[in-house]
């Protein structure tokens, strides 16, 4: 059955696309220049997929820019992440919000640093009458972080007696999770070339479509964004039926 425009789970382009934005390092590597030069393009790239994803009419771009297992890399490539973070909502959110851009950042906040908590808390509030195009960024996030934060909020919930072991269920397990607010990923793409998903949206991306894209994160744009919602678009999503 071909892809129709009138069923969502089936519309040619995806309601909600994820990535994960892999590949800054060997970038600037292969320019000869340090991996936080990478991690500075990368921003540039960010900014041309928002834009695209708008005009192209995705709804949910979620994206990832830094993992819980990424506190593994030396202290200085964390700042520079971070500073990258900072530099990006303070020079973007004005013009994000006045284009219609709703702001969400899922991922672990205890133990981030207090303006950075602040510098979200900002861009969630100024953004949060917006819904043009809902980006969400996945910062200090581990899917199985998110996962275990649900199951403990559950449990302390089941020992309050505010719910009853016997109704848990997917749904209200995923009321407990970071994404609570947003609908799963139709698409996900990775860039660099790897094929794993490092912990990405491991309970959201169930029935997701996987695209594995050559392009290294700072050369991401429009042009790549179209090929992995060309490739998205010829997938049959079946959702264990035998046919779509
Ligand atoms: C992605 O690029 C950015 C983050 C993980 C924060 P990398 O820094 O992982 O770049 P590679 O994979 O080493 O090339
Ligand atoms: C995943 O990329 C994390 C982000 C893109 C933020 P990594 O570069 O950290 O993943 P691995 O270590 O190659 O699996
Ligand atoms: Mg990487």
């Amino acid at each position: 059955m071909t892809a129709s425009a009138s069923d969502p789970a089936q519309a040619l382009v995806p309601r909600h696309v994820a990535i994960i934005m892999d590949g800054n390092g060997r970038w600037a590597k292969q320019r000869g220049r340090p991996r936080t030069f990478g991690h500075a393009e990368g921003v540039e790239a960010l900014r041309r997929t928002v834009e695209a994803a708008g005009d192209l009419g995705v709804r949910y771009l979620t994206v990832f820019g830094f993992s819980t297992e990424n506190w593994r890399r030396p202290v200085e490539e964390v700042n520079a992440l971070f500073d990258l973070l900072r530099l990006y909502v303070a020079r973007d959110l004005d013009k994000l919000v006045r284009e219609g851009v709703r702001v969400r950042v899922i991922g672990e906040r205890q133990g981030l640093q207090h303006d950075i908590a602040a510098i979200i808390e900002d861009a969630e509030t100024r953004s949060v009458r917006n819904d043009k195009l809902n980006l969400t960024i996945a910062f200090n996030y581990g899917g199985q972080d998110e996962i275990v934060r649900a199951a403990r909020k559950l449990a302390e919930e089941a020992i309050a007696r505010r719910v009853a072991p016997k109704d848990i269920d997917p749904a209200l397990f995923e009321a407990r999770l970071d994404t609570v607010d947003l609908p799963p990923p139709d698409l996900l793409v990775r860039t660099s070339g790897e094929s794993r998903l490092s912990n990405f949206m491991l309970w959201q991306s169930a029935y997701a479509e996987l695209v594995f894209l050559d392009v290294l994160w700072p050369d991401f744009g429009r042009p790549a964004l179209e090929e992995a919602i060309a490739l998205y678009a010829r997938r049959e999503r079946r959702y264990g039926r035998s046919d779509a």
